[in-house]
């Protein structure tokens, strides 16, 4: 499949010295919702806004349909939408000057049919004629959307679009990025939020301190990375691990009062069988049982993409 976007050898170090991207590679499908997942400060901004062709950059390409941005800009630019992570907005214009002004500037003749349907999609449709001023946050969020869709454009940027948005809201938001990714927008989205990136993307590409350190199909990752812990709580405290039971791998906590079993989420549902190994949750008690060692209770943690995020993320420098 052709990209959409592909970013080559990416670097940026800013006037200051400071250097936000090192040797960024990657490549956006066409209809995907990609995720840019890191903490605050990793460059995710930096990197959507050299791809946008605001910032430039210091070292490497980036070509957006065959476009590139750096000596086509009008022809690249003009393909994407970008949907700032500051909430600016012209507060005395109506929602339907601004969106109506912003597709000019992109050189598109006027299409009010087009506005009409975007403000309707975004559910703006009854305010078309309000001041932004007099709009709730969430309200002028859409309407930075509206604004950056109003040229028609086929990819579309939101950088950070939830961040300090109330849960509620933040569904509401996945859900009009989901519609509007099935419209046949490619979406890259930014976001500090795990659950975010879980949540919406087809991809995930976890950036750190200026680097990208995974670009993942996200049930892949999941699969891959995600693992399960199941504690015992156990009646009386164990000095060591029987070697019956050294398959399972099992950790002491607690001072001998905890069994810890680690395993694959993705071999959980059928207790273990496609791993072909002895794992599994069934066998372990049964052979826990057989060891006669007995426990009081027991729980499972799954790792979340959280665990994972953190654990890659602590891993690097
Ligand atoms: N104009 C600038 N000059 C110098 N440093 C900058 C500038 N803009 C951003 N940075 C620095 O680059 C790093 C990445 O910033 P940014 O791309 O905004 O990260 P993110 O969006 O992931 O939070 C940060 O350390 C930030 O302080
Ligand atoms: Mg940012």
């Amino acid at each position: 499949m052709q990209p959409i976007i592909s970013v080559n050898n990416l670097s940026k170090t800013y006037a200051s010295g400071y250097q936000a991207l090192r040797n960024i590679q990657l490549e956006i499908h066409p209809g995907e919702i990609f995720a840019l997942l890191g903490p605050n400060g990793a460059g995710k901004t930096t990197l959507i806004s050299i791809i946008c062709g605001i910032v430039n950059a210091s070292e490497g390409r980036v070509v957006v349909d065959g476009h590139d941005i750096a000596r086509d800009f009008r022809a690249a630019r003009s393909l994407i939408g970008l949907v700032p992570q500051e909430l600016t907005s012209d507060a005395f214009e109506t929602v339907w000057a601004t969106a109506t002004f912003s597709r000019g500037l992109f050189g598109k003749p006027a299409s009010p049919a087009h506005i009409e349907k975007v403000l309707k999609e975004l559910s703006l449709w009854d305010k078309k004629d309000s001041m932004i001023r007099t709009l709730s946050g969430g309200m002028k969020r859409r309407v930075l959307i509206a604004k950056a869709l109003a040229h028609e454009p086929r990819v579309l940027f939101l950088d950070e679009p939830t961040a300090g948005v109330d849960v509620e809201l933040r569904r509401d938001m996945w859900d009009l990025v989901r519609s509007l990714r099935d419209s046949g927008v490619t979406i890259i989205l930014t976001t500090h939020y795990i659950e975010e990136a879980e949540e919406m993307a087809d991809r995930i590409g976890v950036i750190n301190k200026g680097e990208l350190i995974l670009v993942e199909d996200k049930v892949e990752l999941m699969r891959k990375l995600g693992k399960k812990q199941l504690t015992l709580q156990l009646q009386s405290a164990l000095e060591k691990i029987p070697p019956a039971l050294d398959a399972y791998k099992l950790a002491l906590a607690g001072e001998g009062s905890e069994l810890i079993y680690t395993y694959d989420a993705h071999d959980a549902d059928d207790g273990g069988q496609a791993a072909g190994s002895r794992s599994g949750i069934a066998a372990l008690l049964r052979d826990l049982t057989e060891a006669h060692i007995r426990f009081k209770d027991l729980h499972t943690t799954q790792s979340s993409l959280e665990d994972i995020f953190v654990t890659l993320v602590s891993d690097r420098r």
